[in-house]
């Protein structure tokens, strides 16, 4: 890919329309990546700070150059966003003006075949951090045949999860599975060809989230945002899984009904038609944003 695009935004416009209420706020970016939102939204409004964090210690090499040289406008933490209080604290800060999150592993960790997630890798980690957590490999060794069919159905609503964790444990009883090429591979087999899409895309994706406890850290960043969120201030949060948009769905009607919150899209937004054929990588982009009217 060209490394330009490793930086392109998803849903740029909406994002600075909907996160942006004060132009001289401090706003937290939850998975700064490559800092496409960060830089844009600094860019286009000279009157905001910006705090963020990345779990990912190689994401955030690139872009701390650039908050160096951002007049103190832009402070990173190589932190998981649970902490997003803990971080607020360290900067004396108790609530921002709009929590931006968008969720999921960025192009540049996708292609970078060092790091497990795509179908051509030669490992199989998968940890978007490095320090913490069992890898894909350990969990593809380790766990039995109904386990790894119930991850890849309820992460990756995987229709043919059985018939895939059935492949995996015959296969690994002969050799241990280490790298992406070879779960591809074994998975193709199990099941073909199926369409436009690769047969292992639902179960690569179904094994990050469970690598990643991403569902986990998405419950507990929106339990939290309560606490964050100024008067007036806003939560935007892109998902590229039906999962996680049904959490922040059910959340946001949630803080909705409690009559201290406005549910700005009742109507999910997506990418219009002309971003995704730019930038295909934000084709199952889903935007939700709610905003904070009361203190109650
Ligand atoms: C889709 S990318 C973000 C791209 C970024 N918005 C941009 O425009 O360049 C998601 C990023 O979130 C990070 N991430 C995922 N889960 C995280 C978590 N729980 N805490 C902190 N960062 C996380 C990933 O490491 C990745 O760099």
């Amino acid at each position: 890919m060209n490394s330009a695009l490793y930086h392109v935004p998803v849903m740029p416009s909406e994002i600075q329309r909907y996160l942006i209420t004060d132009k001289s706020g401090v706003y937290f970016d939850c998975t700064l990546g490559g800092g496409g939102h960060t830089k844009m939204l600094l860019e286009q409004n000279p009157g905001i700070r910006i705090i963020a964090t990345d779990t990912d210690e190689e994401s955030l090499k690139e872009v701390s150059s650039f908050a160096g040289s951002s007049g103190g406008r832009l402070k990173i933490y190589n932190d998981n966003f649970v902490n997003i209080r803990k971080v607020l604290e360290k900067e004396g800060i108790g609530k921002v003006n709009g929590v931006l999150a968008d969720l999921g592993v960025s192009s540049r960790q996708f292609d970078d075949l060092s790091r497990g997630f795509s179908f051509n890798s030669d490992n199989l980690d998968m940890r978007m951090n490095k320090a913490q957590g069992l890898t894909a490999e350990q969990i593809i060794n380790s766990l039995d045949e109904t386990e790894l069919a119930d991850l890849f159905y309820k992460y990756g609503d995987e229709r043919l999860s059985r018939r895939i964790s059935r492949a995996i444990v015959s296969y690994r009883g002969r050799t241990r599975i280490s790298s992406g090429k070879l779960l591809a591979d074994i998975i193709h087999r199990a099941v073909g060809g199926r369409g436009k899409i690769h047969p292992a895309t639902k179960a690569f994706q179904a094994l990050r989230i469970a690598v990643n406890r991403e569902m986990d850290s998405l419950a507990d960043l929106l339990k939290q945002l309560p606490d964050v969120l100024e008067l007036g201030a806003r939560a935007c949060v892109i998902t590229f899984h039906s999962l996680e948009d049904r959490m922040v769905k059910n959340n946001f009607r949630d803080l909705a009904a409690s009559g201290a919150y406005l549910n700005l899209t009742k109507k999910v937004l997506t990418p219009s038609d002309e971003e995704i054929s730019s930038n295909p990588r934000s084709r199952s982009a889903k935007l939700r944003v709610a905003e904070r009217i009361s203190n109650c």
